[in-house]
Order: C-alpha cells, then sequence, then structure tokens
C-alpha cells in the first residue's frame, strides 16, 4: 500500500461567523500564522514560552526537549510542578467560589461544587492515601469508578501525592480489571460499591473482589470504596476501607508533593486492534501543558462557560478534557453518570438546556444514535446556550455533521472535529473554531506546534489530493512516554523502523486536500484493496450515511480472487430492521447510491442489515469483528471489550 485514494468529494464550507469571531481567544489567521511561524522558526522556544505562560511551575524548568534517546523524549524535565495544584490551589485566590462541577447522576439528581470545596475534598483523601495507608509518589493506584464528583477527586488525589493512577472503565470485566492490575503493579485500588446507568446498577465492589482473588492481584494492599449505591457488598475488613471513613478525620488541606514535569501522572490501557493492551504512559508537565491550551485553543474557553465532555472517566477524553484540562482552565463543568438515553433520548438535549451548557463534546456514535432515536427531538428544547460543539472518537460523517451543527447548533456554533488519540494525551488536528473555515468531515488542521505529515510507505510526504498515512514528525510535550513496562514495544509500535524510527506513526490513513486540510481515512489496518485500489472505510461509510434511509454503516474487505477483496457493507437503517424481499429491494437502493455518490469501484458487493453495530465501549466500530463475520468465519478474537456482544449472532444470521 503505498498511498490511499480519496474517491469522495465533500465540498461545503462554513466560514466562523463574525460574532463569534469577535469574541474568540483565536480570532485572525495572521495570529495564527504567528504562531506556526514562531514554532516552525524556534520549536523548542515556543513550546517553551507556552509552558512558562500556562503552568504553575514550583521549580522552573531549563531544559526544555531532551531528544538524547529517542524515541524516549522528555519535556521541561528539570521543572517542578504539581498538576492538582495547576487544577486547584491557583484558583482558590481568585476564584474560590465558582462552581466547578454539576454532576447530574443517572436520576437526575444534581450535585454541585465549588472550586474551594473541591480542593478540600481532593486534599483529604490524599491525606488519607498518603498518611494512612501509606500511598507513596510513583506507587500505581488503580482507579474503578463510576461516573462522580469522587472519580474526579481520586484523580486529583493521586496527583497530588504523585502517585500514578490508572483508570479502568467502570463497564469493563473483571478479566480485563485484574489484567491491568497486575500490568501495573498497583497496591490500591479506588472504587464503589456500584454505579448507576440506564436506571440499573453496576456492581463495582463485587467485580473487584473477583479480580483480586482471580490470582495474581497480591500486590493490592488497600481497596478504597466510595459508597454510591448503598448496595450491600463484602467488606474485608484487612483491605478494604470506606472512602467516607478514610477522610472523615483528615485535615482538609495538603501540600502538594511537588514532582519532576516527566513524573507519570497517569497510566491509560488502550486495547489497540491487536493483543494485549497497551499501558500508555503519561507524563506531567508536558501532558498537563496540551490539556489546558488546548481547553483555550480548541474549545475556546472562556470563564462564563458551562462545559460538558460526555465521555467517561475511562477514556483518554475524560482524563484531558474532564478531569484536567477544564480544572486547569478554572471551568465549570458539567458531568453526568448516565447514558444518552435513558429515560429517553431527550436526555443530553435537556441536560443542556437545564445546565445551559455553553460547549458540549461527544461522540459521533452518539450523534449517529440520537439521530436515529429523535431527529427532531433537539428542537424541542432550548439549546440557545450553546455556542461551540465538538466531536472525537472517530471520523464524523459529514451528514451527522450537518446535523449536529444545524439542529443542535442552530446553524450558529462551530464544529470543532478534534483528532487525536490516548497516546497524544490532547487535541493534534483540530479546528481553531475563531479562525478556521470548516468542512464537514474533516479535521482541518494541524494546531501550532503540531507538525503532522500525510506520508507513504517510504516515508515520503504525498502530495495534496492523496491519500497515505499519517505521522507526527516532531515531539510534543503531551505526546505518550512509553507502553508501560514494554518499551520495546512502545519503539516497535509507535516509531518503527520502516521510518527510522523517525515519525510517530498514529496508525490512521488520511487525505490533505488542495487546502492542506487533513481527512482521516480510518485506521490504517481497515484499508481495503479492491481492484488495485486502497481504500479507507470512511468514505465509504460516510457515502452510505448519506442516504436517508441510513442511521450507521461499517465496511469492510473480503477476501476475493478476482478483485483481491469485495467490499461488504453493515447497516443500521433509520426505520426498522428491513425483512425478506425488502431486504433485498434495500441493499441494492444502496449499492446504486453508492456507485451514483462515489463510483462503482467502492459499490459494496454485499450489504447486511442490523439492529446495531458491534462497538466498543468507547463507542468505535469493532470492523475486525465484522471482517471475520463477513468471512463466515467463526469468531476465535478476544470479544470482552464488546458493547453489544449479542449484536454479533445477529449480523450472522441477517443478510
Ligand atoms: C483513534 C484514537 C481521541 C480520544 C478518544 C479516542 C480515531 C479520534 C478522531 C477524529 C477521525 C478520530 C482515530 C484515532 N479518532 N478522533 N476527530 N476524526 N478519527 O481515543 O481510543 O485512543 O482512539 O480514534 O482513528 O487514531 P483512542
Amino acid at each position: 500500500m503505498s498511498t490511499i485514494e480519496s474517491i469522495l468529494t465533500e465540498n461545503r464550507i462554513f466560514k466562523p461567523s463574525q460574532n463569534f469571531t469577535e469574541q474568540a481567544n483565536l480570532s485572525e489567521w495572521q495570529e495564527y500564522k504567528k504562531l506556526l511561524t514562531e514554532a516552525d522558526s524556534d520549536y523548542e522556544g515556543f513550546w517553551a514560552r507556552m509552558a512558562t505562560e500556562n503552568i504553575d511551575w514550583n521549580k522552573p524548568f531549563s531544559k526544555i526537549l531532551n531528544s538524547d534517546n529517542p524515541p524516549f523524549f522528555r519535556w521541561f524535565e528539570d521543572g517542578e510542578l504539581n498538576v492538582s495544584w495547576n487544577c486547584l490551589d491557583r484558583h482558590l485566590t481568585t476564584q474560590p467560589n465558582k462552581v466547578a462541577i454539576i454532576f447530574e447522576s443517572d436520576d437526575g439528581n444534581v450535585t454541585r461544587i465549588t472550586y474551594k470545596q473541591l480542593y478540600h475534598r481532593v486534599c483529604q483523601l490524599s491525606n488519607g492515601l498518603s498518611k494512612e495507608l501509606k500511598i507513596l509518589p510513583g506507587d500505581r493506584v488503580i482507579i474503578y469508578m463510576p461516573m462522580s464528583i469522587e472519580a474526579v477527586v481520586a484523580m486529583q488525589a493521586c496527583a497530588r501525592i504523585g502517585a500514578t493512577h490508572s483508570v479502568v472503565f467502570g463497564g469493563f470485566s473483571a478479566k480485563s480489571l485484574q489484567d491491568r492490575i497486575i500490568d501495573a503493579g498497583a497496591n490500591c485500588v479506588i472504587t464503589a460499591d456500584g454505579g448507576i446507568r440506564n436506571g440499573k446498577e453496576v456492581f463495582l465492589k463485587n467485580t473487584v473482589d473477583e479480580a483480586l482473588g482471580s490470582g495474581g492481584c497480591e500486590c493490592v494492599k488497600h481497596v478504597v470504596v466510595y459508597q454510591r449505591t448503598k448496595s450491600t457488598i463484602n467488606m474485608d475488613t484487612k483491605k478494604d476501607i470506606w472512602m467516607h471513613d478514610l477522610v472523615q478525620n483528615q485535615p482538609d488541606v495538603s501540600n502538594p508533593v511537588w514532582v519532576s514535569s516527566e513524573h507519570p501522572l497517569f497510566i491509560l490501557y488502550t486495547s489497540g486492534s491487536t493483543g494485549k493492551p497497551k499501558g500508555v504512559q503519561h507524563s506531567s508537565g508536558g501532558y498537563l501543558l496540551q490539556a489546558q491550551l488546548t481547553m483555550k485553543w480548541s474549545f475556546d474557553y472562556k470563564q462564563k462557560d458551562i462545559f460538558w465532555c460526555t465521555a467517561d472517566v475511562g477514556w483518554v477524553t475524560g482524563h484531558t478534557y474532564i478531569a484536567y484540562g477544564p480544572l486547569a482552565v478554572g471551568a465549570t463543568q458539567v458531568i453526568f453518570e448516565g447514558v444518552p438515553t435513558y429515560p429517553d433520548a431527550n436526555r443530553f438535549w435537556q441536560m443542556i438546556a437545564n445546565h445551559s451548557v455553553t460547549v458540549f463534546y461527544t461522540a459521533p456514535t452518539a450523534i449517529r444514535s440520537l439521530i436515529k432515536l429523535g431527529k427532531d427531538l433537539p428542537k424541542q428544547h432550548n439549546l440557545t446556550s450553546l455556542r461551540l460543539l465538538g466531536s472525537v472518537g472517530e471520523p464524523i460523517n459529514p451528514e451527522a455533521w450537518v446535523w449536529y451543527h444545524s439542529t443542535v447548533g442552530s446553524g450558529k456554533c462551530p464544529i470543532v472535529d478534534t483528532w487525536w488519540q490516548t497516546e497524544t494525551g490532547g487535541h493534534m488536528i483540530t479546528p481553531l473554531p475563531g479562525i478556521t473555515p470548516l468542512k464537514p468531515g474533516s479535521c482541518t488542521l494541524p494546531l501550532p506546534g503540531i507538525v503532522a505529515d500525510v506520508v507513504d510507505e517510504s516515508g515520503e510526504s504525498v502530495e495534496k489530493g492523496k491519500g497515505g498515512i499519517l505521522v507526527i514528525k516532531k515531539p510534543w510535550p503531551s505526546m505518550i512516554r512509553n507502553i508501560w513496562g514494554d518499551p520495546e514495544r512502545f519503539k516497535k509500535t509507535y516509531f518503527p523502523d520502516d521510518f527510522d524510527g523517525k515519525y510517530y506513526l498514529a496508525g490512521d490513513g488520511a487525505n490533505r486536500d488542495a487546502d492542506g486540510y487533513y481527512w482521516i481515512m480510518g485506521r490504517i489496518d481497515d484499508v481495503l484493496v479492491v481492484s488495485g485500489h486502497n481504500l479507507g472505510t470512511m468514505e465509504i461509510e460516510s457515502a452510505l450515511v448519506a442516504h436517508p434511509l441510513v442511521a450507521e454503516a461499517a465496511v469492510v474487505g473480503k477476501p476475493d480472487n478476482v478483485k483481491g477483496e469485495t467490499i461488504v457493507a453493515f447497516v443500521v437503517l433509520q426505520g426498522d430492521l428491513p425483512i425478506g424481499d425488502e431486504s433485498d429491494q434495500t441493499a441494492q437502493i444502496l449499492r446504486n447510491w453508492v456507485t451514483k455518490q462515489i463510483g462503482p469501484v467502492a459499490k459494496p458487493e454485499e450489504i447486511r442489515f442490523g439492529d446495531n453495530l458491534p462497538k466498543t465501549r468507547s463507542g468505535k466500530i469493532m470492523r475486525r469483528l465484522l471482517r471475520s463475520i463477513a468471512k463466515d468465519e467463526e469468531i476465535t478474537q478476544d470479544t470482552s471489550t464488546l458493547e453489544n456482544p449479542s449484536i454479533l449472532e445477529q449480523l450472522k444470521k441477517v443478510r
């Protein structure tokens, strides 16, 4: 595969409105150019200036970037800071009584907590962890919690005492939890009795017990339990302690532990497409810097904003844009325990109206399912508080983008389609909402200081208009530092020899158009090879989603003697599943539609309908499972990270 062909043309352009531009943090093309030029002429100087202006250092750094041992880059390494200090203490004099978190539980209860209150809560827990349980800087603490104020308190408390946290998504099984505990060598787990999602309890403590009981987890000495649901759980007097008991007699102030900029703030496991989960290790200073900068640049953060990122703290989005970024800039943010569809598909819109949310950040998978469940529902709510929308996690299909823009944003909110990864720590390729003209489906241009490129297999830049492999050519402050305990795998995965170990390999295919805009075409592993053409998944799926009958689509290749691969599409319709002849007719309509939209090369050979698609817990379509189904193969791969395993049976049967 030398290049990937781009076959879909999207011509719509949405310029930022004058109203938005006038108030934006970055509002002129000149300003953007100036930053780019600065970063271009003095890369390290640029980042040093950002780090000095944005972060409060206990001890300033004198070294900027250490590249002595690539790809183990170090940023601001002799600088000392505390991330929690930067998120809490520094706001205490300026805005102690500003609401930091508006928490809404699954059943609609709302709790507010100010910066001062949050600070005291974090101090108490950090005192409990360090003084009572003797957790030391550098110890690993697993956090397995429901979406809650306490989850953020737990993360911040770890940061405060220099313990490295590893949040495990509350939907993961005992086995996944056990694997992560062992890999991280954690000595403490912070959990809850349970959490409530969709009106039902998720039993977390029981799962922790099961994980710890299955062997290999002897490293865990303490389990701290936040009481959320008051369900009966087993408390082992030797190990388990209620969070409220642990903090009860602790002072509500504490000195933060100053750590090196390179100190590992957290490890976050990402499953990737193969095998063993990778413990993505992040730093403190560089990570915090980009979390904070992107709040200002991408989200145009303002003091009066009510920010809502709908991600779970179990994903990197919930780290950077819930636990750290919003607090670092002193924002008021909404945190939600539940799911978008409970009690019904009005929930998000209702919450935006109730809390006067101004900046709303969610995932394409949520947008597409909310379109299917009620395209016109947003119109029944007062969404006028919104001024900016964001999207993350997957390419957003132009049709979903346009709906989001017109129906949710009333045509007046810019959409920041933010391309980044667990490994990048923060946004990388993303519009500046006051400046960048938007094209639906494109994440537009790299942020200042981010040196991205699209290259072919030999590492040569491909010309504009051609697709290829997305790489980042220079280290950036919030980049992954290592795969926990596996430096060799880190090198091989992200700085492969193919590019002389020089470029960071993102694993995505991308195309750059004549204006230099980036269009993510899907994972390189998912590229289809049809009659000698390399096709990304994104464009064919977007063409399908553009048909009024279609809600969601995923395409995969099926080996074919003549063509190399033929295209099999899995489609979720806006309406009910088609039956009998109706199914063949609809498939024919859609095949013709794709041929007309893109060309015969992209025409799906086969279309299967389902009520849903197999997705990861973070909402990504698992195309490798669909490839097995398309081949009528038994699924032997790990399906434990699947949100909805039963869908596999349906997709196997339904034609
Ligand atoms: C992968 C990273 C980024 C935090 C949440 C997911 C895909 C993410 C976009 C976007 C197109 C995107 C990429 C990337 N992706 N954002 N705006 N447009 N694709 O983090 O689980 O590490 O996934 O998600 O394929 O490589 P993650």
